[in-house]
């Protein structure tokens, strides 16, 4: 693993600004696989579709692979696998992935996963942060070299 992305955006910021974000890097292009952490209801998804042409878009560029995972069901989308009913954190969805991923490995993985939330911001807060770390384990085992790994998270200030 190469890179590590950590975008933090506000509440009000909009999942497609985040996702311009983190396509900026140029990590997704035609042909690369992707694996999408929290992926329900899979609009990061549809778009790292397009992005990589897994659904086989345009016959002239290479196929990729798209596969999102999360807690949820996730709607049915041409060009993605889904595995809903998944923990990202299960090493038996690690083994899974593995299996689907070509070659065992992803060219990029981007979490959004996120936790039901509290109303206690720095507990809140923790726990994503130890999702995020969690991916850590799961980028050792897929994430091929010069691979990336973009993690949103809340950001959080104690108030003094
Ligand atoms: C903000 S939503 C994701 C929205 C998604 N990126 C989209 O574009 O439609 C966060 C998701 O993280 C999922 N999640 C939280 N913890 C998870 C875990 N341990 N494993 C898999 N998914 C998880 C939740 O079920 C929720 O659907």
């Amino acid at each position: 693993m190469s890179k590590l992305h950590t975008p933090k955006t506000s509440g009000a910021e909009a999942p497609s600004s985040c996702w311009r974000w983190m396509t900026s890097f140029g990590s997704c292009s035609p042909g690369h696989s992707v694996v999408d952490c929290g992926a329900a209801p899979g609009a990061w998804s549809q778009v790292a579709v397009q992005r990589v042409n897994s659904a086989g878009t345009d016959p002239e560029l290479p196929r990729g692979t798209v596969v999102g995972i999360d807690l949820l069901n996730i709607p049915p989308l041409d060009g993605a696998h889904f595995l809903p009913s998944h923990d990202v954190t299960d090493p038996a969805t690690h083994a899974k992935l593995l299996d689907l991923l070509p070659n065992g490995h992803a060219h990029v993985i981007l979490s959004d996963m996120a936790p039901n939330a509290s109303g206690f911001r720095e507990m809140d807060h923790e726990k994503l942060i130890m999702m995020c770390l969690s991916l850590i384990d799961l980028a050792e085992k897929i994430l091929q070299p010069g691979g990336s790994l973009v993690c949103k998270y809340w950001d959080w200030e104690p108030r003094s």
